[in-house]
């Protein structure tokens, strides 16, 4: 078996076949096909008579570079069997908006337009991202369409809250574009090298509270860790992010839970880390609380302020179980041997070492420039990089941990 290389684009060169029914949310499916292009994916549009009403095929052939389908029945195809092509050649299938009739078609399995017959002749993940009225949403017949296609495998997306069409707020909007590229780089790594793993991302730094307005903080903005759940989610493993209050949305397809203090993130470390298979530390948990915290905003006096600081207990150290243990080091001298040292003192498989001084590294950055040392001191010092594929090297050494296990 040839070892997959992960790099920045996760969809390079996959075929996303993008089925778009009648909605007025079709925009969004335009920007969705273009959001898909840009990451690299192949993406062949199938519109229905009724997306056409909403939008052109030349929109979509301007933003793919590719043929868009619209007929079964074409005679200028460039495939004998076009549908029984895509849907063959699909790493992943996406149909949005679902409007209720097409999802009535996929639950009954009629074939008589090119987006339900697609569906069904393809093997791929399918995902479908529902769009329509709130009382169609919440009708009997759609609910049971629903339940009978998620049933048989698809994933369903949405819809989100929101103003609709019609003018009501209500449950029935299409999902934004990022949680429809987010959900087809789920459904694509769901046979990844970590598919069946639980992977424990703590990310951000955390809050000690000094009086109701003030908290002891730090710089991190989550990036670093945010980026290695997304890594994990595309290569299939399911991952659940611990967060200081950090200001990212959460990605698709990752649960999250929110803390405040570290003392916070090590009760939610301890509870989801039972039987997991692996805990990233990539959070800056504060390592010291004020000693007592005043119930009241605490006032100028004129004079200077001394306040006592205690040690928080360390999160990865105390951690028990046989996962893998993976930590950071942030540091702004010595930046080596501060985490070698670390590795021994709190138990880790490896540290990641973040010279957070280097231009355009560390805190807040979208690259990081970081040297994996690991139990034996061997080094790996990696370039510039995002922070997605950073997380990418470091999930490749945890899957290879794994794999001895
Ligand atoms: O969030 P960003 O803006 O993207 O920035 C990323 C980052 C710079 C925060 C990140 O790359 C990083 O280096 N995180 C580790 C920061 C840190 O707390 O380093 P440390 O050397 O103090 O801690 C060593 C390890 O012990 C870390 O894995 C840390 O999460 C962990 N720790 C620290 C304190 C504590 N009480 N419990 C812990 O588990």
């Amino acid at each position: 078996m040839t070892r997959r290389i992960w790099t920045d684009k996760p969809l390079e060169g996959r075929r996303v076949v993008l089925g778009v029914t009648g909605s007025i949310s079709c925009y969004k499916a335009a920007d969705a096909a273009s959001k898909l292009t840009q990451a690299g994916a192949l993406v062949d549009v199938i519109l229905t008579e009724s997306a056409q009403m909403f939008v052109t095929p030349l929109t979509f052939r301007a933003l793919t570079q590719r043929p868009v389908f619209t007929d079964m029945y074409d005679p200028q195809s460039p495939f004998a069997e076009e549908h029984i092509a895509l849907a063959r050649a699909a790493d992943a299938m996406l149909i949005a908006p679902a409007s209720a009739t097409t999802i009535a078609r996929l639950a009954h399995g009629m074939a008589d337009d090119m987006v339900a017959l697609t569906y069904l002749a393809t093997t791929a993940p399918v995902i479908v991202a529902p769009a329509m009225d709130a009382q169609m949403w919440a009708h009997a017949a759609v609910v049971a369409n629903v339940a009978t296609i998620r049933e048989r495998g698809a994933t369903i997306v949405g819809p989100a809250e929101g103003r609709l069409a019609s003018g009501h707020v209500g449950l029935g909007r299409l999902v934004e574009t990022e949680t429809l590229v987010g959900a087809v780089r789920a459904a694509i790594g769901v046979s990844g090298d970590l598919a069946g793993r639980h992977i424990v991302v703590s990310a951000g730094g955390t809050h000690e509270p000094l009086d109701p307005v003030r908290y002891l903080g730090n710089r991190s903005s989550g990036k670093m860790g945010v980026a290695i759940a997304e890594a994990a989610r595309d290569r299939g493993a399911r991952v659940t992010l611990v967060c200081g209050p950090i200001a990212l949305p959460t990605p698709y397809g990752i649960d999250r839970i929110d803390v405040k203090t570290t003392a916070d993130m090590g009760d939610a470390v301890r509870f989801v880390t039972e039987g997991c298979d692996a805990l990233i530390m990539a959070a800056a948990p504060a390592d010291f609380r004020p000693a007592s915290t005043s119930d009241q905003k605490i006032k100028r006096t004129g004079e200077g302020l001394t306040m006592d600081l205690i040690p928080n207990a360390d999160i990865i150290a105390s951690a028990t179980g046989s996962f893998v243990k993976v930590g950071f080091a942030a540091e702004t001298q010595h930046v080596r041997e501060h985490a070698t040292e670390k590795i021994a003192k709190k138990g880790l498989d490896f540290i990641v070492a973040n010279d957070v001084t280097a231009p355009s590294a560390g805190f807040a950055h979208d690259t990081n420039q970081v040297t994996i040392i690991d139990e034996g001191g061997r080094t790996e010092d990696l370039p510039l990089m995002s922070k997605y594929e950073v997380g990418h090297r470091i999930l490749d050494r945890v899957a290879a941990i794994i794999a001895t296990r």
